[in-house]
């Protein structure tokens, strides 16, 4: 009989609010994992990750990470053939509001103590090169002399031309010390929150040119590269080879990160064959609505001693993780979305459901639905939809069809219970 787990146990089965860095918690993904290897060993290829929300991108970049730094537990496990263990300097980022410009980006990655900054200290050459570098708000971060200096405000001495210029030679710097084999890795999470990425191509092509040996890995919601670095003709050959689209997880990956889940707690709680199918039905394809729902199941089966966990429970625990905003962003975007308006939900609860299999959605079908729970006009709340009143959740794509801006959203539109009762047309 398996032991009891802990409640630390239970909490971390699953990991909503985490990516996944321990390789063997990593479920599927087999092609984009092989793919990430062959960029990471191709020569001159910068990798972008790209998908939607919750889809799994940054657990990939943190894989490519482990990966990049000869870490081949994920490849072993996955069968995947290696040659040399790779042996880069890797450096991770995450962008956030911010990061106005690809500048502000390679400021940040200078002046970062877990980016640049140690290695910018340790090495004269590099600091000789990040010395040049005195925007106002700097000033001072890199001399180890002139400390005096240190709290005065200067006025920008470099143009932001320069910011690329001292990034070049400052990495330059750092790779001529061949401290590893490979070179250095930069990863950079959520670059889509960078407001203008113009000139970053420009950047990334002319940083090829002058340096060899250093990858950039950019991660970022789009549905292509153009899309994540909108400048449209540098950045072809810059990604080529390199382009890893995350698509949805399919219904085995699904499973697994359930069944590992289970393993973790040596399965003392299971989830019976229609409690998983159940729950991977409700995820559409997101390894995040897996991991939100699971856990919340899991905790409360714990709680009431449970040792099965079956459809019925996975309903039960919906309501709650609406009721009280597990997922407080979901939820008020839900909320605004539905306000005050019995036949919005219904229009909106109509086009996720139909939107399940395919991208966009046809009116008809939706029209259909909403008419037959007794909506009369459905595309007057369509149109509401569509604004950014009602968070303009919708898009309209063609005559006619319409998607949903964040398939993560559809899926927790048609996950979470209705705010209003159904029986109650009226
Ligand atoms: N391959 C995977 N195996 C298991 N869980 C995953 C996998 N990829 C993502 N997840 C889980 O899905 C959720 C979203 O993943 P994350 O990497 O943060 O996505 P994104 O960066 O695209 O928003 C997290 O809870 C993460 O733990
Ligand atoms: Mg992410």
């Amino acid at each position: 009989m398996p032991t009891k787990p802990t409640i630390t146990q239970i909490e971390n089965a699953f990991s909503p609010a985490k990516e996944i860095d321990d390789p063997q918690r990593f479920a599927g993904r087999k092609k984009f994992v092989e793919d990430s290897y062959y960029a990471l060993i191709s020569e001159g290829t910068n990798i972008a990750v790209i998908g939607n929300r919750g889809i799994g991108k940054t657990s990939l970049a943190r894989q490519i990470i482990n990966i990049a730094t000869g870490r081949n537990e994920l490849l072993k496990k996955i069968k995947i053939e290696t040659d040399q263990d790779l042996d880069f300097l890797s450096i991770y980022y995450t962008c956030g509001k911010t990061t106005e410009t690809h500048e502000h980006l390679l400021e940040s990655l200078l002046t970062n103590r877990t980016c640049l900054l140690d290695w910018i200290y340790d090495i004269p050459k590099a600091r000789r090169a990040a010395d040049k570098f005195k925007p106002k708000l700097n000033v001072g971060a890199f001399s180890l002399e002139g400390e005096k200096g240190s709290e005065t405000t200067y006025e920008s001495s470099v143009s932001n031309h320069g910011v690329e210029t001292v990034f070049t030679n400052v990495v330059s710097a750092i790779t001529e010390q061949g401290m590893t084999k490979d070179g250095v890795l930069f990863v950079i999470d959520e670059f889509d929150q960078i407001k203008n990425k113009q000139g970053f191509a420009t950047f990334l092509k002319a940083l090829a040119t002058n340096v060899p040996n250093v990858k950039f890995c950019i991660v970022g919601v789009a549905h292509d590269v153009q899309e994540l670095i909108e400048e449209h003709e540098s950045s072809d050959r810059l990604f080529a080879g390199g382009i890893i689209d995350l698509p949805s997880m399919s219904d085995a990956e699904l499973e697994q990160i359930i069944s590992d889940a289970e393993q973790s707690i040596d399965s003392y709680i299971r989830f019976d064959p229609n409690a998983k199918k159940e729950l991977v039905r409700l995820s559409q394809g997101h390894p995040y609505m897996t991991h939100l729902i699971g856990k919340y199941v899991l905790r409360n089966a714990y709680r009431e001693s449970g040792r099965d966990i079956g459809g019925p429970d996975i309903a039960k625990t919906l309501r709650a993780i609406a009721e009280s905003g597990i997922d407080p962003i979901l939820e008020s975007r839900y909320k605004k979305a539905v306000a005050s308006s019995r036949q919005r939900e219904i229009v909106l609860r109509a086009l996720s459901d139909v939107q399940k299999d395919s991208v966009e959605i046809h009116t008809a079908d939706a029209y259909k639905r909403a008419l037959d729970e007794g909506v009369d006009n459905p595309s007057q709340f369509v149109g509401h939809l569509v604004t950014e009143d009602y968070g303009a959740e919708i898009v309209k794509t063609r005559e006619r069809y319409y998607r949903f801006r964040d398939s993560l959203f559809a899926a927790y539109v048609s996950a979470r219970p209705r705010v209003f009762k159904k029986e109650n047309l009226g």
